[in-house]
């Protein structure tokens, strides 16, 4: 029997780019596939730093290839280079993608599933970049799930200036979102392509002027978009928020691996919802376990950011469109974010 090119590709498929959820046919790795009969040959050909990458990808493709019905012969070709060294070692950005012209600082927060706050906390960490004297700009690249413009209190459609979009803004801060693109209620299925097109847009096709940080508001998860960015645009560092249980921690590794296999830093660790303290009595009540957070950070050897607390204002403050931060400063959730955001910029290094 006859192995067709088609069935390996299908094969081929079901290998995942490590620490990504998306596969290496998609990533286009596969440079070559032939077929002689019931004998394999495959090249494939991976950009990266960290040597274990190729290997895995190798291993589980002869894998892959051997479990082809009546498979003959499996010739694996790989072809590993390290990117060009032409980007400083000190920001351990990428070597590939460009820098945005004008921005210093392009920052990323990640979490490894939904709903942990992660838009929340790359909110008010913009906020307090921007109250610390930062210029701050919001990429919402949740491109699913867009809550930045709410959270920001600004749902205006973006003007275009030289066939770029220009941002939107509001208190100062500069914000991109699909939701400002699109209308309200109909879902939208987004495809692999479509996706890397939306953040390459939103990346290099607009006006983001001079700024001091770009904070990317990531979907949760290891897939499209979070491949899409890093192969986009040079990023200075990645973000982790987690709530403080195991559950969580385990899917916020999953995201510091993400990082990590393409040479992104890691800035650290925020812990979300650390606990609750009671309105009434000031009580603290560790819903969800303290401190998981800090541990894991020190078990991974990355930054503990901080901690911010379960506070019903930071939700009321989301849902009016006026961040904690500037909504009530005095707030000890706004504390929290501001102790977040110097965190951040001492582990960017840069002293504004
Ligand atoms: N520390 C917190 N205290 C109270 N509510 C919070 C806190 N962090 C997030 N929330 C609320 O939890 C919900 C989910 O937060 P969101 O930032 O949208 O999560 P994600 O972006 O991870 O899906 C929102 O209603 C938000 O206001
Ligand atoms: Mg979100």
């Amino acid at each position: 029997m006859m192995i067709t090119e088609e069935q390996v590709r299908d094969a081929l498929r079901g290998v995942k780019f490590p620490g990504f959820s998306r596969d290496i046919v998609s990533f286009g790795l596969v440079k070559h596939i032939a077929v002689t009969g019931r004998d394999v040959a495959v090249t494939l050909q991976v950009t990266t730093r960290d040597s274990s990458v190729p290997q895995r990808i190798e291993e589980e493709t002869r894998a892959a290839l051997a479990r082809l019905p009546g498979v003959g012969r499996v010739d694996v070709t790989m072809q590993a280079q390290e990117p060009p060294p032409s980007v400083a070692p000190v920001t351990g950005a990428p070597a590939g993608p460009p820098r945005i012209p004008g921005v210093k600082h392009v920052i990323a927060v990640a979490s490894g599933k939904g709903g942990v706050g992660k838009s929340t906390v790359a909110v008010n960490l913009a906020c307090a970049m921007s109250q610390l004297g930062a210029a701050v700009g919001v990429m919402d690249a949740d491109i699913y799930g867009p809550s930045v413009p709410k959270m920001m209190g600004k749902l205006d459609r973006p003007t275009i200036t030289d066939e770029k979009l220009d941002p939107v803004e509001n208190f100062g801060l500069k914000m991109m979102s699909m939701a400002l693109l699109l209308d309200g209620s109909s879902p939208v299925i987004w495809r692999g392509p479509m996706i890397m097109k939306a953040i390459q847009q939103f990346a290099l096709a607009v006006n983001w002027g001079r700024l001091d940080v770009l904070v990317v508001d990531l979907p949760p998860g290891t897939g499209d978009a979070q491949l899409s960015l890093v192969q986009t645009i040079a990023l200075d560092g990645g973000v982790i928020v987690t709530t403080p249980q195991d559950v969580a921690l385990e899917v916020a590794r999953r995201g510091i691996a993400m990082f990590e296999k393409v040479n992104v830093r890691i800035l650290g660790i925020v812990e979300n919802m650390s606990y609750y303290v009671c309105p009434k009595c000031g009580h603290h009540d560790e819903v969800f376990g303290r401190g998981g957070g800090r541990r894991e950070a020190e078990r991974l050897g990355v930054a503990f950011l901080g901690e911010v607390p379960l506070f019903t204002e930071i939700r009321i403050a989301g849902d009016r469109g006026v961040p904690v931060v500037l909504a009530a400063p005095r707030h000890p959730a706004a504390q929290a974010f501001r102790d977040c955001a110097e965190a951040v910029r001492r582990a960017l290094g840069t002293s504004r």
